[in-house]
């Protein structure tokens, strides 16, 4: 059973691929994020979590998932992030919920692929080239990941973490999530054609259309996937003054 999340497509590839491999159920987090179902795994079934990485860490509401999740028959568990560069230290975040849920983690995996995040000066999504470079790695990355898996093989992780790990993970990401994991600066230019493509694909149904005009309105349920922001047909939603210019990317079937 594998339980994922995906704002622009790459871990849901991920997921796809893997469930694909294994004959495992896939499971979008979103969808039972309320469910306060037990679920019950097969003999030699294999638990795996599949999401983005966010600020250096796991998205807040995917750690909160998991750390509430009841599941019975759970013996070999890992997980598969996807970054644009790097993760800090995800590892022993999943590691420490793992912990206090009585599990341990057999594998760990980060895949590099195209980033998504472009919210601040400096982001911007990849050019062409690293992006068709970073697909076609992830590709080889996760033939390998399903190898190990089929082995149920254990202490197996390749965690990308970066510089400045720690400084990343524990300093930066509160005050990153604190401050900037908001809808506040969404908005839209005078390009919007008002199809309502960004409510209908919003993964936390987060936006509405206004009566009026079919504009969309932010709600408070924003976990900051920007799926709004890469799939809108004209490029008019803006986050702030500081996506103005910027590229679009979504995870399109290679
Ligand atoms: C809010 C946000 C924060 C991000 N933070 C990081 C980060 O800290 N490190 C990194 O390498 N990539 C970061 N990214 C890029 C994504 O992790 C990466 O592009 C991922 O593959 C997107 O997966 P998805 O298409 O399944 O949503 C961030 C993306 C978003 C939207």
């Amino acid at each position: 059973m594998i339980f994922y999340f995906s704002g622009s497509g790459n871990s849901e590839y991920v997921a796809n691929t893997i469930s694909e491999a294994l004959g495992d159920k896939c499971i979008f987090i979103p969808d039972v994020l309320t469910s306060s179902d037990t679920y019950e795994l097969s003999d030699g079934e294999r638990l795996g979590f599949v999401f983005p990485i966010y600020a250096w860490g796991i998205p807040d509401f995917v750690a909160d998932f998991i750390s509430r999740l009841s599941i019975k028959g759970a013996s070999y568990i890992y997980y598969v992030c996807t970054c644009g560069d790097d993760t800090g230290k995800t590892k022993e975040q999943v590691c420490n919920i793992a912990k206090s849920k009585g599990w341990n983690i057999s594998l760990g995996y980060a895949v590099k692929m195209p980033n998504t995040y472009v919210c601040l000066p400096g982001f911007d999504v990849d050019d062409k080239n690293l992006e068709k470079r970073k697909l076609t790695n992830a590709r080889v990355k996760l033939e390998e990941i399903i190898l190990h898996l089929k082995n149920y093989d254990k202490n197996c992780f390749e965690t990308l973490p970066g510089n400045f790990a720690w400084l990343k993970s524990a300093v930066i990401r509160p005050m990153f999530n604190k401050c900037l994991m908001t809808a506040t600066p969404f908005h839209t230019t005078e390009s919007c054609i008002h199809c309502g493509k960004c409510a209908k694909e919003c993964p936390m149904q987060n936006i509405k259309l206004s009566e009026e005009t079919s504009t969309p309105i932010w709600g408070d349920k924003c976990v900051g996937c920007l799926r709004c922001y890469h799939l809108c047909p004209t490029n008019s939603i803006q986050y702030g003054t500081f996506t103005k210019g910027k590229g679009q990317y979504c995870y399109k079937k290679q």
